[in-house]
C-alpha cells in the first residue's frame, strides 16, 4: 500500500523557504566566496567577555540562579521591562508619561521577528492589507504572506518611505471600499534592511497623522521596525515613530538587543497599544508562554551594569568602519556610469546598490553565476520587492552587507564585484 502525503496546512503550503537560507548554505559550502549577503553581525565583536561576567554573576548566587534557570512569565520580567522602558526614555529624550507607556506596554520577545510574527499572527487574515516600503524586509514580506496578506508597496527616496504616497494609497483603496482589510503600515524607521536608508524627521509625525486619519472602521496600526536604531555611526539620533503617538493608540515599536549586542541571545522587545498587548501576550502564550528567562536576565544586568552601552560603542566604531571600507571601495572599483548607484547608510548594516535596468541580478541570471564564479556573493534585490500590478518585480539591485565579511575582505570583493558589473556593462 502506497503512503499517502502529508495534509500541510493553507499556511504551510503559502510559506516558502527563506531565499536568505540557500545563500547562507551556500556562502558556508564554499568558505572561500567573500560574502556580502547574510546580514549577520560581526562574529568577531560579540560580547564574550562582558557575558561571561554577568553569568558567573547571575549564576554564583544561588537564589539568583534559581529564579534566572526558571521559567518566567509571558511578558517577561517586570524589573527588566522597567529598565527597557527607561532605556527607551533616554533614546527619546521624553517621559513615559508623554508616550502615555508603563512597562506593561512592553512585551520581551524571542527577538523582534517573534514580536513582528505575532502582529501578524494576530492582526491579519487572508485577503488583508498591509502597507509596506518597497524594498522592504524579505523576511517579515514572507511572514505575512503566509497569513495571506496582500502586501502594497510605496516606493522609496533618500527619506525613506514616501509617506504621502501611503496617504494617496489609502484614498485609493478607500475609494474602492477596501479600507476595512487594510490592517497596518509596516515601517522601518532606522537604516532599512535592505537599503540602509532612514525615515526623514517630518514624514515621521505624518504617517502616523495618515493613519489616525484613515482610522474610520477600525484603527490603523503602524508597525515601526526599529531593529538597527542603535547601530548609528553618525548624525543625531531621530525621534522614534512611537514618540508621535502621544496616546500610545497607533504605533506598535518593535526593538532587538540582537543587532546591538548579541544576537544568540535573542532578545528582542515591543512597545504596544494596552489592547494589541493583551492580545500579542494572549498569542505568545500559544507559542512559547514567555521567551528565555536567562536571556533577558543576561541583557537586563547589560543594560543595567553598563555592559550594554560600552559593547554598543565599540560595535559602532567597527562597523562605520567597515562601513567606509567598503563606500570608498565602491568609488574606486565600480564603473562610473550615470545608471549605478548605492546608498550612504548613516548606520545599520547594509547599502543598496542600484545597477542599469538592462542589469539583472537575479539569483537565476547570469550576472549571479558570475558573481559566483569570481568568488563573491551578494543578495539579489529582487527578493525585497513585491510584484507590481502587472506582476513584475525590479531585476537590477543588489544588497550588500558589510557587517559580517572580514575588514581585508571587504575591498578585494568588491573589486571582484566591480570586474563583474564591468564585463557585464560591456554586453549590454
Ligand atoms: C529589519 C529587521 N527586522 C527584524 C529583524 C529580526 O531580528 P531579530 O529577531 O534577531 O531581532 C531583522 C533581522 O535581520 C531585520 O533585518
Amino acid at each position: 500500500m502506497s503512503i499517502p502525503p502529508v495534509s500541510f496546512s493553507n499556511r504551510s503550503q503559502r510559506t516558502a523557504e527563506a531565499p536568505i537560507s540557500y545563500l547562507i548554505a551556500l556562502a558556508k559550502a564554499n568558505p572561500q566566496l567573500i560574502s556580502f549577503a547574510a546580514g549577520l553581525v560581526d562574529p568577531m565583536t560579540l560580547p564574550a567577555e562582558e557575558i561571561l561576567v554577568i553569568c558567573q554573576k547571575l549564576l554564583k548566587d544561588p537564589p539568583t540562579a534559581r529564579e534566572v534557570l526558571q521559567y518566567g512569565t509571558t511578558v517577561g520580567s517586570r524589573t527588566y521591562r522597567q529598565a527597557i522602558l527607561d532605556h527607551l526614555c533616554r533614546l527619546e529624550d521624553k517621559p513615559p508619561s508623554a508616550m502615555s507607556l508603563n512597562p506593561d506596554n512592553i512585551v520581551l520577545t524571542t527577538g523582534s521577528q517573534q514580536a513582528l510574527y505575532i502582529l501578524a499572527d494576530i492582526l491579519i487574515d487572508p485577503g488583508d492589507i498591509v502597507i509596506l516600503e518597497g524594498p522592504s524586509y524579505f523576511v517579515y514580506a514572507g511572514a505575512l504572506g503566509s497569513f495571506g496578506a496582500r502586501l502594497m508597496t510605496v516606493p522609496m527616496d533618500q527619506d525613506g518611505m514616501v509617506v504621502e504616497e501611503v496617504d494617496k494609497l489609502l484614498h485609493r483603496l478607500e475609494l474602492r471600499g477596501l479600507l476595512p482589510r487594510v490592517k497596518a503600515i509596516y515601517c522601518q524607521s532606522y537604516f532599512q534592511n535592505p537599503t540602509g536608508l532612514t525615515l526623514g524627521l517630518s514624514r515621521r509625525s505624518r504617517l502616523v497623522d495618515i493613519a489616525r486619519k484613515y482610522s474610520k472602521t477600525h484603527r490603523l496600526l503602524v508597525i515601526e521596525d526599529a531593529a538597527y536604531r542603535e547601530l548609528r555611526y553618525e548624525g543625531q539620533d531621530l525621534p522614534s515613530l512611537k514618540s508621535f503617538d502621544p496616546d500610545n493608540r497607533f504605533v506598535i515599536s518593535c526593538y532587538t538587543f540582537d543587532k546591538p549586542f548579541a544576537a544568540g541571545l535573542k532578545t528582542g522587545y515591543v512597545i504596544l497599544p494596552t489592547d494589541v498587548g493583551s492580545a500579542l501576550i494572549e498569542q505568545k502564550g500559544n507559542h512559547d508562554f514567555g521567551s528565555s528567562h536567562f536571556c533577558q536576565a543576561i541583557c537586563h544586568r547589560a543594560l543595567t551594569e553598563g555592559h550594554y552601552d560600552s559593547h554598543l560603542k565599540t560595535v559602532i566604531d567597527g562597523y562605520r568602519k567597515k562601513r567606509d571600507v567598503m563606500l570608498s571601495a565602491m568609488k574606486k572599483h565600480f564603473p562610473s556610469n550615470p545608471q549605478i548607484g548605492w546608498t550612504y547608510p548613516q548606520g545599520g548594516l547594509y547599502s543598496w546598490v542600484s545597477m542599469p535596468r538592462s542589469m539583472n541580478t537575479s539569483r537565476t541570471g547570469s550576472f549571479f553565476e558570475d558573481c559566483l564564479k569570481a568568488g563573491v556573493l551578494y543578495v539579489p534585490g529582487e527578493y525585497c520587492f513585491q510584484p507590481d500590478e502587472e506582476g513584475s518585480i525590479p531585476q537590477n539591485h543588489l544588497r550588500l552587507c558589510y557587517a559580517v565579511t572580514p575588514t581585508e575582505q571587504i575591498e578585494p570583493g568588491i573589486r571582484k564585484l566591480a570586474e563583474v558589473v564591468r564585463s557585464h556593462l560591456n554586453r549590454v
